[in-house]
């Protein structure tokens, strides 16, 4: 029989891994168990997502999260949403630090005695286990009839420090929790609710077979994939929302955490289904032009599937070339600026400029002296090296044209960057 614990008169005794969240409110402090903070979900990130769910129509009842770690993302949906909880976690420490978050986020918000909480519950127990978890998480909260289950979260563990691994890796299993918790869920107007937590590293192949995995059990299920990145061009989740989590006619989602805590995240929503391909931009080889812009797009927005959408939505131009698409700094080549008054979309551009000079010379120190006569030239008083250099001899560039410049006087701001396989530097002025 799984054990059962109560976050509302759950103790942190023996508890010892306890950080602030440094993207939480001051003073709110998560446990961790087991060195389980690596995988606990950042609470603004959880707090964004649990928001964006409380847009769709979910059925009625309990939400569930089969492996909830130290429970950061269940308080947020619980408390978020106003649902009671029911966490399961198969190691009992965390399973303890789980129900002590939660009584964290109640208590701040003063709801520890209210209704959601008196049937909130973590079990220390197999997530697969949709019967056994189930009956005792009846006996326990006392009720006569088998809770509904709104929504069904899975943020399974996998394997640590490599940078691939297979979906028969994830713990729990996908198909093992499908099938545990099958008969359970509550259908809504798409049919059940699930939302699966999985890893930005799957390959678009296995994120296929996650949707194979998905029609075996519910066949043709709606679904919007979920890419959000706190920045630095990273993806840092990947989700699928499924059934009635999902949105309807959006296949895609990016979501650019803000930088500031409480504002709003950039949402940029479409795409098509994955089945369709990656969505990835085509990159043309065209040799640059003195006028046209350059722009370095983040490299999430374009992992994600997106960038094309989001160009449609800041710029009118039919021609925008792709010089790069991946990598760290994805390029695209237009002719008029982009329109970026939103500094919702000034955050999904790291550079945007007009290309003022090309000149071709090896970006190394022996020649910083020639590159920095051509900058004079066009009054530049700043200069950011955005092409890739080996990470020993960026600093060095980088300091060398700052410490000349420093001393002239331009005035404006630049970046450099370079096409791929190109030797010919490209001078932008920031616009
Ligand atoms: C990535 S963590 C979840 C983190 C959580 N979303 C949070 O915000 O804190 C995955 C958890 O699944 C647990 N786990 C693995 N297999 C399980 C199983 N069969 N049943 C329940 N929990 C399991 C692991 O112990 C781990 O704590």
């Amino acid at each position: 029989m799984p054990e059962v614990l109560n976050p509302a008169n759950t103790s942190n005794e023996g508890l010892t891994e306890s950080s602030p969240d440094s993207t939480a409110p001051a003073g709110l402090v998560f446990y961790h168990a087991s060195e389980g903070k690596p995988l606990a979900t950042p609470w603004q990130v959880a707090l964004i997502r649990s928001q964006l769910l409380s847009y769709a129509s979910l059925p009625e009842g309990i939400i569930l999260d089969c492996a909830c770690g130290s429970g950061i993302q269940l308080a947020a949906h619980a408390s978020v949403l106003q649902r009671p909880a029911l966490g399961v976690e198969l190691n009992p420490n965390r399973a303890q630090a789980s129900a002590y978050n939660l009584k964290t986020i109640a208590e701040q918000r003063n709801e520890l005695t209210s209704e959601r909480m008196a049937t909130t519950r973590i079990l220390v127990g197999d997530g697969r286990d949709g019967a056994g978890i189930l009956s005792s998480f009846q006996d326990d909260v006392g009720l006569a009839q088998p809770p509904k289950i709104a929504l069904l979260h899975l943020d399974p563990a996998r394997p640590r420090n490599s940078r691939t691994h297979g979906l028969e890796e994830m713990a729990p299993r996908l198909d093992e929790v499908f099938e545990g918790w099958l008969p359970f869920l509550e259908e809504g107007r798409n049919g059940p609710s699930l939302l699966l937590d999985l890893s930005p590293r799957l390959t678009h192949d296995q994120r296929l077979a996650v949707e194979a995995l998905v029609d075996l059990t519910w066949p043709g299920l709606l679904r919007t994939w979920v890419w959000t990145s706190r920045g630095r061009g990273r993806v840092d989740r990947l989700a699928l929302w499924l059934g009635s989590a999902a949105e309807e006619a959006v296949a895609r989602r990016f979501v650019r955490v803000p930088p500031t805590l409480g504002a709003e995240p950039t949402i940029v929503s479409g795409g098509r289904r994955l089945m369709h391909g990656s969505g990835h931009p085509i990159e043309v080889n065209r040799p640059p032009r003195r006028g046209e812009r350059i722009s370095i797009l983040d490299a999430a927005l374009v992992e994600s599937g997106l960038a094309e959408d989001w160009l449609k939505r800041v710029s009118k131009e039919e021609n925008i070339a792709w010089g790069v698409v991946e990598g760290r700094r994805p390029q695209i080549h237009h002719d008029h600026p982009l329109r970026l008054e939103d500094p919702a979309d000034r955050l999904l551009v790291q550079a945007t400029g007009r290309v003022v000079a090309l000149a071709r010379m090896p970006l190394a120190v022996a020649h910083v002296d020639r590159l920095v006569e051509v900058l004079l030239e066009h009054d530049i008083g700043r200069l950011t090296v955005r092409a890739t250099l080996p990470p020993e001899v960026q600093p060095k560039v980088q300091g060398a044209i700052d410490r000349q410049l420093g001393r002239r006087h331009g005035r404006r701001d630049a970046f450099l960057v370079q096409q791929p396989g190109d030797e010919m530097l490209l001078i932008c002025v920031v616009e």
